[in-house]
C-alpha cells in the first residue's frame, strides 16, 4: 500500500506549481492532530494563500482600512476544519461543518474569536465584518468564483475607510481578484490531486 503526503508535508512543504505560503505551524499541528484529509489540508492552504495575497493587495492599496491579518489567515487556514468529521462536504454540497468546525476549535482551546471563521465563512450581510468579509471572499477568489453581493460588502468597506467611491474601490478589487483568478487552475489541479481520504 502507497502512502501519499502527510498532513504536515501538504501544509508546510514548499510546493512550486502553484507557489503556495505555508500554513501557520499550529494550525498544521491542529490538522495533523484531528486527521484532517490530504484533500482538505491542501484546499485550507490553497485559500490561506489567497488570503494572505488579499491582506497584502488591501493593506497596499487601502491602508487606511483597520484590519486584523492574523485572524484572517487563522480563518482561512481553518475554515473548512470541519469537514474532517464531515468529509462528504469534501466533495459535496452540505453545511454540516460549519458548526462541527468550530466546536472542534473550542475544544482544542481555540479562542471564540478564531473558532467563528469556521462556523460563519459561508454567510456574509451588511453587518458583517471585514476579516470574516476576507475570508469568505479568499473562499471564493482561490478557484475564480466571483460572487457580487460579498465583493460589493468589500468595495463598501475599502470605499468607507479611504473616502473613494465605491465604482473607484469596485475597478480596483476587480482588477486584483481577476489577476488571482489567473493562478486557480492551477490551485484546483493541486489541490486535486490529494486525496479526499486520510
Ligand atoms: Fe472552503
Amino acid at each position: 500500500m502507497t502512502t501519499g503526503p502527510s498532513p504536515l508535508s501538504i501544509a508546510l512543504d514548499e510546493t512550486y506549481d502553484p507557489p503556495l505560503r505555508p500554513l501557520p505551524a499550529a494550525v498544521a499541528g491542529l490538522l495533523r492532530d484531528v486527521g484532517a484529509p490530504p484533500r482538505l489540508v491542501a484546499h485550507l492552504r490553497a485559500v490561506h494563500d489567497v488570503a494572505a495575497q488579499l491582506l497584502d493587495w488591501v493593506g497596499a492599496h487601502r491602508p487606511e482600512l483597520a484590519v486584523d491579518g492574523g485572524a484572517v489567515l487563522f480563518g482561512a487556514a481553518t475554515h473548512d476544519v470541519g469537514k474532517t468529521l464531515h468529509p462528504a462536504e469534501l466533495s459535496g454540497p452540505g453545511s454540516r461543518h460549519e458548526e462541527a468546525g468550530r466546536d472542534l476549535l473550542l475544544a482544542r482551546g481555540v479562542p471564540p474569536d478564531l473558532a467563528r471563521f469556521a462556523a460563519g465563512h459561508a454567510g456574509w450581510d451588511t453587518e458583517t465584518g471585514i476579516e470574516d468579509l476576507l475570508v469568505s471572499l479568499a473562499d471564493k477568489a482561490w478557484k475564480n468564483k466571483r460572487v457580487p453581493d460579498l465583493e460589493d460588502l468589500v468595495v463598501t468597506a475599502l470605499s468607507r475607510a479611504g473616502g473613494h467611491p465605491p465604482w473607484e474601490e469596485f475597478l480596483a478589487l476587480d482588477e486584483f481578484l481577476t489577476h488571482i483568478g489567473e493562478n486557480a487552475d492551477r490551485r484546483l489541479a493541486w489541490q486535486g490531486a490529494h486525496s479526499v481520504r486520510g
